[in-house]
């Protein structure tokens, strides 16, 4: 039987929009095009997946074991993650989350009155942060960063401080990789230190990486 058959899997993916005023937001070029090649590979293992899902524009797959619910600001992915997180074995975090947000919605449409404007921001919720905080026993936590320098310490810093066993570290650095390709660069740390350098690849087949290598580790460490 699969590893991964009948496993509850939560999926972050997409970006977050933060409201500026009723037609404005602050957002971010995430595709979520990574997040949903990983969900169609769970859910070709035999997964249960519910995926929550910022904003994209991109077709959204149907299957009996997919749940999606849809969100668009952080503190929206924060309140759905929380909600469903205590039915997972497992949590994989793919989406972009905006690190700030406006610290006040405009109730109407910004008038072009004056020549400059200050919008003030504040720290939205680490998502992962929280759920790292209050890991249940034998549940595995998969983070992704995009370091720009010194990614593998920072990388090591994040698996401690969320309480993560592994994160995908994505490169801006190499060609082809990143927000607007459909390839994809990846290493993956984990908290035994182990470091994974891949090819560049197509996205569904780095999906298919990742969730190779967490069968993997689910086999190794006996969860
Ligand atoms: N994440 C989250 N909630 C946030 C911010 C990030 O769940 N509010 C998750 C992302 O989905 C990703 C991981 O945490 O899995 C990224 O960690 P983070 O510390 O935000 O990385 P960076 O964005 O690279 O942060 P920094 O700018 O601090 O390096």
């Amino acid at each position: 039987m699969e590893i991964l058959s009948n496993k509850n899997v939560l999926v972050t993916a997409g970006p977050t929009f933060e409201a500026i005023d009723p037609v404005r937001f602050i957002g971010n070029r995430s595709s979520g095009k990574m997040g949903l090649e990983i969900v169609h590979v769970l859910l070709d293992k035999g997964a249960k997946v519910h995926l929550i899902l910022g904003p994209v524009g991109i077709k959204l797959p149907v299957h009996t074991n997919l749940v999606i619910t849809k969100v668009e600001s952080a503190e929206e992915m924060y309140c759905a993650v929380i909600k469903e997180i205590v039915n997972s074995d497992i949590g994989i975090f793919a989406a972009a989350v905006a690190d700030y947000t406006p610290i006040e919605v405009a109730p109407q449409k910004i008038k072009k009155n004056d020549d400059t404007i200050t919008l003030v921001l504040k720290k939205t919720k680490d998502i992962l942060g929280e759920v790292g905080k209050n890991k249940k026993e034998n549940q595995i936590l998969i983070g992704f960063a995009l370091e720009t320098q010194n990614e593998e310490q920072n990388a090591k810093l994040k698996i401690d401080k969320k309480h993560l066993d592994f994160i995908v570290l994505n490169s801006l650095n190499d060609f082809g990789a990143g927000f607007k390709h459909d390839t994809n660069k990846i290493k993956i740390l984990d908290k035994y230190n182990n470091l994974m350098d891949f090819e560049l690849k197509s996205k569904s087949e780095v999906a298919r990486d990742i969730i190779a290598y967490l069968e993997k580790y689910i086999k190794n460490t006996g969860i």
